[in-house]
C-alpha cells in the first residue's frame, strides 16, 4: 500500500521519539562522520551548496537496517563539521517512486534547488521499472514532484539509474548508470535545454565501448565533471574480478580520466583506477562549490559486503558517510585530501618531534584517542628492507613494505576477528594523516596520493596507537583529540 508523505514522516516521527526514549548509550555512534538518526543509509545523494550551504541528501531507509524502500534523508552544513538534520526530502509515495526515490543529483537554476532521481518501481508482476524524475524545492528543504522526465531508452535493462546532472556551454546534460540488453555495465548521455525533455545521446562509456573489455554487468552512480583542463569521470562498477592487489571488494568505485567530446558524444579516456584502497568505500558523489573546490563524499559501506555483521544493527542504524574530500588532479592521477574545514574538529594536540623507532614497539605519551587525527611525517626516507606498522585500537594496522613498495591496511573481520588485508602500490612513504573516529578509520597518504577507508569496531574502550619497525626510523607525530560534533550521538 502506497503511503503518503505524511503518513511516512508521521511513522518516522514516531519511531524517533520511541528510539529517544530507549535512548541507550552505544559506543559506535560516530563522533565526526555523518550517519543515520536510524535505519540504514547509503549513497550520497544531491551534494550541492546551494545559497551558501552544503545540502548532502542520502540514501535512507529509516525503518530498517535493510536495504528497502529508500527516501531521501538530508543534512545541511555552513562547514562540514556542524550538521544539521533536515526535514526528510523525498519519500516513495507515488507510482513512479514506489520502491524507492533512489539516488539523484541536484542542481540550481533560477535560484531553485532542483534534483533528479530515479524512481524504483516493483510492477504487480515483480518486474524492475525505472524512471528518471524531478523534483523542485524554492528553500532547499521542501520539494515538490515534478515526476518522470525520462523513460528507459531502447537496448537497456530496468538497471537504469541514478542521473547525475551539470550544465555546459548552456546545455543540460545528465549521465546515468546502466546495464545494456546484452547485461554489460554502461553510463549513458543525455542533454536537454529545459531539463524536462531529455534528447538520448548514447553510451559514452562501458564494458565493451572504447578501449575497454568486459568490465562488470552493471555500473552505478556516474558523475561526469571537468578538473583542470582535463574530464573527470567517477563511476561505481559490479561485476569486476578481483586481480591481484586490485578490487578486492565486492563492488568498486573509481574513475577515469579523459576529455568529453561534447559534439560528438564521445569519452576518450585512460584507465580505470580506484578512488579508495581501503574496505568500505562506494557510489562517490561530487560537487563544485563556489571556493572552485571539487569536493567528494562517498558511502562508507558497501551493499551486501558484511552488512548482516555491523553490530550497529543491533541499536537499529548502520552505516555513515565518509568525510569530504577535495580533489586534484596531477597529471592523470587524482589526489584526495580531507576538505580543509575539518581542522576545526581539532582539540587537545600532542606532538612528538624525531621519534626514532628501533625494532622495539613503541607508544607514545598521549598518543591514544577513540577519536582523533593522527598526522605521521617521516624524517627521511624508508631505508631498504624496512617495514613501518601503525595499530590503531588493536583493531587496525597499517603497514609501510619498502621492499614490496607496498601499503597495506588490515583489520580484524566484524564477526570473526580474523585479519583480513587490502593493499596498494606505493613507491615512497612521506607522511599519513589518519582519521580515527568510534568505528571508522581513513586514512590519507603521501598527502592524498592514495586513501584507505574502513569501518572498524574496536573494544570500545581501546585507544591505544603503536608504533613498530623491524630497523631505524625517525618520524613526527602530531595527534589532535576531535570534536564529538554529530546530532543524535
Ligand atoms: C548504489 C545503489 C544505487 C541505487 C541506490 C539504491 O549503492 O544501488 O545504484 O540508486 O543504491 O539505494
Amino acid at each position: 500500500m502506497l503511503q503518503t508523505k505524511q503518513q511516512i514522516i508521521d511513522k518516522l516521527h514516531k519511531e524517533l521519539e520511541e528510539q529517544a526514549k530507549n535512548n541507550k548509550p552505544d559506543p559506535y555512534r560516530l563522533a565526526y562522520h555523518l550517519m543515520p538518526p536510524m535505519g540504514l543509509l547509503n549513497d550520497p545523494n544531491g551534494f550541492i551548496q546551494f545559497n551558501g550551504v552544503y545540502h548532502l541528501f542520502f540514501q535512507w531507509n529509516p525503518f530498517a537496517t535493510e536495504h528497502g524502500s529508500k527516501c531521501w534523508g538530508h543534512y545541511t552544513s555552513g562547514d562540514f563539521v556542524h550538521w544539521k538534520p533536515e526535514a526528510v526530502a523525498l519519500t516513495p509515495s507515488d507510482w513512479f517512486d514506489r520502491n524507492g526515490c533512489y539516488s539523484g543529483s541536484a542542481i540550481e537554476k533560477d535560484g531553485k534547488l532542483i534534483v533528479f532521481y530515479t524512481g524504483n518501481v516493483k510492477n504487480e508482476q515483480g518486474e524492475r521499472e525505472t524512471y528518471q524524475c524531478m523534483a523542485v524545492s524554492e528553500d532547499g528543504v521542501h520539494f515538490e514532484k515534478k515526476g518522470p522526465v525520462l523513460s528507459l531508452p531502447p537496448g537497456y535493462t530496468a538497471h537504469f539509474r541514478d542521473p547525475k546532472v551539470w550544465q555546459h556551454n548552456g546545455r543540460w546534460y545528465m549521465i546515468i548508470g546502466a546495464q545494456s540488453s546484452d547485461e554489460t555495465g554502461k553510463a549513458v548521455l543525455f542533454t536537454s535545454t529545459d531539463l524536462e525533455s531529455w534528447e538520448h545521446l548514447g553510451a559514452v562509456a562501458g564494458a565493451h565501448v572504447n578501449q575497454l573489455g568486459d568490465f562488470g554487468y552493471m555500473w552505478e552512480c556516474p558523475d561526469l565533471f571537468p578538473l583542470g583542463d582535463k574530464d573527470v569521470f567517477i563511476v561505481s562498477p559490479q561485476g569486476i574480478a578481483p586481480d591481484g592487489y586490485l578490487y578486492n571488494n565486492l563492488y568498486q568505485s573509481g574513475y577515469f580520466i579523459g576529455k568529453l567530446d561534447y559534439i560528438n558524444a564521445a569519452f576518450t579516456h585512460g584507465d580505470f583506477t580506484e578512488l579508495d584502497r581501503g574496505f568500505d568505500f562506494y557510489a562517490p558523489q561530487t560537487t563544485m562549490d563556489d571556493k572552485g573546490r571539487r569536493l567528494l563524499f562517498a558511502w562508507m559501506g558497501l551493499p551486501e559486503e558484511n552488512e548482516d555483521s555491523h553490530p550497529t544493527r543491533e541499536n537499529g542504524w548502520i552505516h555513515a558517510m565518509t568525510l569530504p574530500r577535495c580533489l586534484e588532479l596531477r597529471g592523470d592521477k587524482l589526489f584526495q585530501k580531507p576538505a580543509e574545514e575539518l581542522q576545526q574538529l581539532r582539540k587537545k594536540k600532542v606532538e612528538h618531534k624525531n621519534v626514532i623507532l628501533d625494532t622495539c614497539p613503541q607508544k607514545l605519551d598521549g598518543i591514544r584517542g577513540t577519536a582523533a587525527e593522527l598526522l605521521i611525517i617521516l624524517n627521511e626516507e624508508v631505508g631498504p628492507d624496512t617495514t613501518f606498522t601503525v595499530s590503531i585500537r588493536e583493531e587496525a594496522e597499517i603497514t609501510f613494505d619498502s621492499t614490496l613498495k607496498r601499503l597495506t591496511l588490515s583489520r580484524l573481520r566484524f564477526a570473526a576477528k580474523t585479519k583480513e588485508y587490502r593493499h596498494c602500490r606505493l613507491a615512497h612513504l612521506n607522511s599519513l594523516q589518519i582519521f580515527i573516529d568510534t568505528s571508522s578509520i581513513e586514512i590519507f597518504v603521501n598527502d592524498g596520493e592514495e586513501v584507505f577507508t574502513a569501518r572498524i569496531f574496536p573494544d570500545p574502550g581501546n585507544d591505544t596507537i603503536t608504533f613498530a619497525a623491524n630497523s631505524r626510523l625517525s618520524f613526527n607525530v602530531t595527534k589532535w583529540d576531535m570534536s564529538f560534533v554529530l546530532p543524535g550521538n
